[in-house]
């Protein structure tokens, strides 16, 4: 009888905080309309109007692993490949890749939707860290990320090298 291939699944332990939960716990998609309201002259939605979806996506996914506030602390690479039209959809997925002490990467992949074809296209990502607070606003730990899959594990460990630049980028700024 051919042997069963065993499920992997990695808890990564950052800190002592709450029960762990899987990558898919947090998951979320956002879907709206592009209205004439968001959008610039040529009739395409705004790039602000993204960055601001983009961090409300990616608070929804921080909020739901670590069931408390949080707040961004930064944001280290969005980028606009293809135009979203009005009338279009704009599609965001957001997911933890990886959790620290009491911070969280998330990263945001931003389509777009033509209603007619049905037709889509990827046309942002990003990547966001948020601090968990607790009820005094101080940084608290946030609950360890189970991987239950080879996606899950790429973005984690990628999410390293983003943090390593994104932290030195932090305390190489001159104090004021
Ligand atoms: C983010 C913030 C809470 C960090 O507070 P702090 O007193 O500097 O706290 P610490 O130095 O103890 O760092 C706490 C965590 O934030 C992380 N952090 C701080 N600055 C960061 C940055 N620029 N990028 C990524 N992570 C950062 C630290 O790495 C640490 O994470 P870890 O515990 O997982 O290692 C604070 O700077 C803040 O409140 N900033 C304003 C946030 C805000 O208003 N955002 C926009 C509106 S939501």
């Amino acid at each position: 009888m051919a042997k069963r291939k065993p499920r992997t699944v990695s808890v990564v332990r950052p800190a002592e905080s709450g029960a762990a939960k899987p990558v898919r716990y947090s998951r979320a998609e956002m879907t709206e309309v592009v209205l004439p309201n968001d959008a610039n002259p040529l009739g395409n939605i705004l790039g602000g109007r993204v960055m601001h979806l983009i961090d409300i996506a990616a608070a929804i996914a921080a909020h739901r692993h670590s069931n408390s506030y949080v707040v961004t602390a930064s944001v280290d690479y969005v980028d606009f490949r293809n135009p979203i039209k009005v009338g279009e959809l704009i599609i965001l997925k957001s997911s933890v890749n990886r959790v620290f002490r009491t911070s969280m990467e998330v990263g945001v992949k931003v389509f777009s939707e033509n209603v007619l074809t049905g037709e889509r296209k990827h046309c942002s990502s990003a990547y966001v860290t948020f601090v968990a607070l607790d009820a005094q606003g101080r940084p608290h730990p946030v609950p360890p990320l189970i991987l239950e899959t080879a996606e899950d594990r790429r973005r984690w460990r990628e999410a390293a090298a983003r943090r390593r630049i994104r932290l030195a980028h932090r305390y190489k700024r001159p104090h004021r």
